[in-house]
């Protein structure tokens, strides 16, 4: 039977680096797809963080996303299957913004490359790299909703001015309907007061749209990378796994579309 449903396209993006963009793509997504949703992850971030952390080498790929870009390869040529879908990545992703700049639509090639493949998942999660560029542009222009990860420190709350900037002229130009689905605090230190405060800052000016969830700062987000897994798959019942199932409990009681 056809499936006519098209997929929830979710982007992570904040500029700021190491803020847990990747480490959220991947185990947000991992908690769709044990709750039996059909996921593809896409990496486009040139560090290739995400494709790694699935075990993949990204030195190995020839072809990756640059060639999707740049040159409208099939992205199905470049998705591998692991523990969950992935269109991976390599460093010569860091080439396409100017080897993009040429083209007509150039905003648009992520977007045109999911039209064949839109109705084979339910979730398509973006990983952006730590920039407003156009890679992430594409990102935001793909999508509908968009997730921020944000560091609970006060300093990584001002960043999200210039991330909402991007997001008013993404909408006014390329995207009517991209809007953020919630702000994620994230590699947090309950025991400081300083990362109480900052939820605090966010919350006053951001309001629900705040998750409820927080994920805590625990070593396990660090080695499950290492052995080429989600932290879901590393340590299925630990503190850190259960807090991205309550992320995606929370993202699906959003709705799914
Ligand atoms: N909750 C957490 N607790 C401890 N370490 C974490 C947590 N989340 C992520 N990390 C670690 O912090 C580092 C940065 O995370 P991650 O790579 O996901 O950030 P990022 O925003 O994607 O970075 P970049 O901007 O470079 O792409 C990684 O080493 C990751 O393993
Ligand atoms: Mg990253």
């Amino acid at each position: 039977m056809q499936n006519t449903a098209k997929a929830k396209v979710i982007v992570f993006a904040n500029q700021k680096g190491g803020v847990a963009k990747t480490t959220t793509t991947l185990n947000l997504a991992v908690a769709f797809a044990e709750k039996g949703y059909r996921v593809l992850c896409v990496d486009m971030d040139p560090q290739g963080n995400l494709t790694m952390s699935q075990g993949i080498d990204p030195d190995g790929l020839s072809e990756s996303m640059f060639d999707v870009l740049v040159h409208d390869l099939p992205i199905v040529n470049v998705i591998r299957k692991r523990e969950i879908d992935i269109a991976c990545a390599s460093i010569d992703l860091a080439g396409a913004e100017i080897a993009m700049s040429m083209k007509i639509g150039r905003e648009r090639s992520l977007e045109k490359a999911f039209r064949p493949i839109i109705h084979d998942y339910d979730f398509i999660c973006i990983d952006t790299p730590p920039s407003l560029g156009l890679l992430t542009i594409n990102a935001l222009t793909a999508a509908s909703k968009v997730i921020v990860p944000v560091q609970c420190e006060y300093l990584s709350m001002r960043g999200l001015i210039q991330l909402q900037n991007t997001l008013h002229m993404i909408r006014e130009n390329l995207n009517p309907d991209v809007e953020i689905e919630g702000i994620l605090p994230t590699l947090m230190d309950s025991r400081t007061l300083h990362a109480k405060e900052a939820i605090e800052i966010l919350e006053e000016n951001f309001g629900d749209r705040v998750f409820a969830s927080r994920i805590k700062k625990t070593v396990r987000f660090a080695e499950a990378p290492v052995k080429g897994m989600s932290v879901l798959k590393y340590e299925p019942d630990g503190m850190a796994a259960r807090s991205y199932r309550d992320l995606a409990k929370e993202v699906l009681s959003h709705g799914i579309r």
